[in-house]
């Protein structure tokens, strides 16, 4: 950013494949996180200790050698809690900040512990005497389903007569299918750093996606107003939908800490602890049952999905329903009915995670399409294409939402062609024909993703920009930067509004004393909502400069226009730092708010229906993979993408977005496994145990691509389209084509029964099943 500003014909910024802002600083460690900040004087470090078990009643916590041990300052348990012990996002009173009375998973914070330094508070927590009497425990889906054990009540979405369409179809099937969950593994783990300041207000600094939720939780755990806390997050180091609810717990320990002793307080989890302790992607139980004609057309199907949420309701409702939104992926279902049931259990509580559900929706129906393949012979990529929305009528969702926008038809023919789809699903074919050992699997599959939050509410954002007079620019809004991008993205919108260079506008952490009441930065929707409020505050600045400059100049206001070239006034061009300038002398205004709401979005959750998403974002993936059969072992030789992100904001940061996406849910899909013991405690805690994706897992042939007509028919930014959480499923693709290389050991008609995580374990034990015959 230089020093000196001065108007220079400004390159338009939007469209434009910029790196970002932070690229530099985070590779060369200059980017500061929370963790990095400069330490007040008088620090405290805060530490906690958790339940060792998954439900019980707490008898006595023994927290003498705790107080008593070397550099602790203080000791806060449930009862030191001044306001609500309440850390729930919708408000239901269903999670403590510190366990009292009952726990209610392995790992719950049952006290928190300030001493003078990390190592001593790490030390002094691991000296408590927890005495609780234990309860049975509801671990696993099965047994939720069992006890109707549930966090929320059971929802239904029908559309026509499933159960009869089914029954008088050509062809039936049936079929289930267990998904794992996922850590989000982000790279800086949970933090918070809480500073007193004046008449007992806080000042939190936190690795959060959730500003105003953190800032409302912590004045509410404080029996406090909310403008008695600010809260600014200048970035995470990742947070994939596990900082959206989840960095909470340790804000809210910081700021009990800070307001109890005076003294600012830390907190920094250690990587096992944050494994442990904090939520997950849900795993999913999904049963299925489907009727289809000849040529594997859908005539009926029946959803019914059992989500593990955990031992509280955090945002499982809302999860749980965009798996049922995504249970159509790109196809019409002309007859459906989906049921979702929301376990309650005695495991952590499961969070958001990039998809939010979306991703164990599609995997439902990716595997029915799959198995009605496999029945009738046919090549799965004939099925999708069959089944697509459009044509005919056939364009209504089973939420009685409009498909208006699909572009999958030539998107997907698009991909086949570019990746030789129909040649290398022959030589696939051919090759397993022979018999070997060595398998491979090849599959094609599409992407539609809903853009919105599915709670009309959220849909709402702000901004606030400043132009000092000597035409530097100062943007903020209520987004969150957590790596992918959204600080440029609205950056250069901002510039390209006002026609400067990029480097004249500065980005600025997210602040709740600067833009209030934000909405999580999630959905994928931050760059949609916050680049649209930025907009708006743009506007306003410039409208009023535009009348005073135009009035001088005897020109209407609207003959005033923000070039890339400088301010024309009817046809004299002006420097911009010049007009601002004049324009400030005569005493207008040069900061303003701005806001935004996402139009035409509605959906009532008692009948299921309406129009839960402005638009949807689509895409599509071929894998090839080749599996060792008689290790499990196996290796992904060649993926081709291609991507609609609409007219592209910044399409070097949307291709890092696609890549990444993909990567990550080719960790889900395959090599990431959770795995509780039979007390309910989780034992995959660390990379030792818990292997996520690393570059040497990306196949050597990677061609990914936005899609080159990418358009958005609603008018969002600049025509482009969110980008952040749909590419995660293209890694369906991997998954299929695993299935499809196992499927070459199956008798004829049948489809490899292939669970997700597709681990080497699972992948062998499904070989040595097909194998025997069993
Ligand atoms: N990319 C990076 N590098 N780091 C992240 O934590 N989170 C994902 C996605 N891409 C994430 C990411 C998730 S879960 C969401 S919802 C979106 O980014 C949020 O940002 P956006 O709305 O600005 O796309
Ligand atoms: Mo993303 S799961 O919506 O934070």
């Amino acid at each position: 950013m230089d020093k000196e500003v001065r108007q220079s014909p400004a390159e338009p910024a939007v469209h434009r494949p910029l790196p970002h802002d932070s690229a530099v600083k985070h590779v060369t460690g200059q980017a500061v996180y929370v963790d990095d900040m400069l330490e007040p004087e008088g620090l405290l470090h805060v530490y906690f200790g958790t339940s060792p078990c998954a439900h019980g009643r707490i008898g006595k916590l023994g927290l003498d050698r705790v107080r008593q041990a070397p550099g602790v300052v203080a000791v806060l348990t449930a009862a030191d809690i001044p306001g609500a012990n309440d850390i729930s996002p919708l408000h239901r009173g269903d999670e403590e900040i510190l366990a009292s009375g009952e726990v209610h998973f392995a790992g719950q914070p049952l006290f928190a512990v300030a001493a003078e330094s990390r190592d001593a508070a790490r030390r002094a927590a691991r000296l408590a005497e927890i005495d609780i009497e234990p309860l049975p425990a509801v671990l696993d889906i099965e047994t939720a389903l069992e006890r109707e054990s549930f966090v929320d009540e059971t929802h239904e979405m029908k559309r026509g007569d499933p159960d009869a369409a089914i029954e008088s179809a050509p062809h039936r099937l049936d079929g289930v299918l267990h998904m794992g969950g996922q850590d989000h593994f982000y790279l800086e783990g949970q933090a918070a750093l809480a500073m007193p300041q004046e008449d007992g207000d806080l000042l939190v600094h936190s690795s959060s996606q959730h500003p105003s939720e953190l800032q409302h939780l912590i004045a509410q755990s404080l029996g406090r107003a909310d403008n008695a806390v600010t809260v600014e997050v200048r970035r995470m180091g990742g947070a994939f939908g596990g900082k959206e609810t989840q960095a909470a717990q340790w804000a809210l320990l910081a700021a009990l800490v800070a307001d109890r002793t005076g003294r600012p307080a830390k907190i920094r989890l250690d990587r096992d602890d944050d494994m442990i302790s904090t939520g997950k992607r849900h795993d999913f139980r999904t049963r299925w049952r489907v009727g289809f004609d000849d040529d594997g057309r859908i005539l009926g199907i029946d959803f019914e999905l059992a989500a593990r949420c955990g031992m509280s309701a955090d945002l499982s409702g809302a999860i749980s329903d965009r798996a049922m939104f995504h249970s159509d992926n790109g196809y019409y279902l002309p007859a459906v009915r989906i049921r979702s049931y929301r376990c309650r259990t005695n495991t952590v509580s499961n969070t958001a995670f990039r998809g939010f559900g979306g991703p164990q929706g599609m995997l439902g129906i990716e595997q029915v399409i799959e198995a009605i393949a496999a029945h009738r012979n046919l090549d799965p990529l004939a099925v999708r294409r069959v089944n697509l929305y459009g044509g005919d009528g056939r364009i209504l969702t089973p939420y009685f939402m409009t498909v208006e926008d699909n572009v999958l038809p030539e998107l997907m023919d698009e991909l086949a062609e570019a990746a030789d789809y129909p040649a290398r699903r022959g030589e696939v074919e051919s090759f397993n024909r022979a018999g070997g050992v060595i398998r491979r699997g090849l599959a094609l599959t599409p992407v539609k993703f809903g853009i919105s939050f599915t709670t009309a509410f959220l849909n709402q954002a702000g901004a606030l920009v400043h132009v000092y007079k000597d035409g530097s620019i100062h943007l903020n809004h209520g987004g969150t930067e957590m790596g992918q991008g959204l600080f440029i993205k609205v950056a250069q919108v901002v510039a390209d509004e006002f026609g400067v260079p990029l480097e004249q506008v500065r980005i600025s952490a997210t602040r709740t004393d600067k833009v209030p009441n934000t909405s999580a930065t999630a959905a994928s929707s931050g760059s949609d909502m916050n680049a649209m409020a930025a907009l708006d505050a743009c506007s306003k600045i410039k409208r009023r400069i535009a009348a005073h400059i135009g009035a001088e100049h005897g020109v209407a206001e609207d003959s005033v226009r923000f070039d890339s070239d400088g301010v024309w006034v009817g046809a004299q061009r002006r420097d911009f730092a010049d007009v601002v300038l004049q324009a400030y002398l005569a005493r207008v205004s040069l900061s303003a708010t701005g806001f935004y709401r996402t139009p035409k979005i509605h959906y009532d959750r008692e009948t299921a229906r309406g129009r839960p998403f402005l638009y949807f974002a689509y895409g599509a993936a071929v894998s090839e993979v080749e599996i060792d059969t008689l290790t499990g072992e196996y290796r992904l030789r060649r993926v081709d993408i291609l991507h609609d992100v609409g007219r592209s904001l910044n399409p070097a940061v949307d291709l890092g977005q696609i890549e990444g996406g993909f990567v990550q849910g080719m960790g889900w899909l395959t090599t990431e496994e959770l795995w509780w013991d039979e007390q309910g405690v989780l034992r995959t805690h660390a990379p030792s145990t818990y292997k996520i994706p690393v570059a040497s897992d990306v196949p050597d042939a990677f061609h990914v691509r936005i899609w080159e007509r990418g358009d958005n028919r609603e008018p969002t930014i600049h025509r482009s389209k969110a980008v952040g959480e749909p590419p995660l499923m293209l890694a369906i693709s991997v998954h299929s084509a695993i299935r499809h290389a196992l499927t070459s050991l199956a008798p004829e008609g049948v489809l490899a029964p292939l669970d997700a995580p597709a681990t080497p374990e699972r992948v062998l034990l499904c070989a040595e099943r097909l194998r025997s015959g069993a």
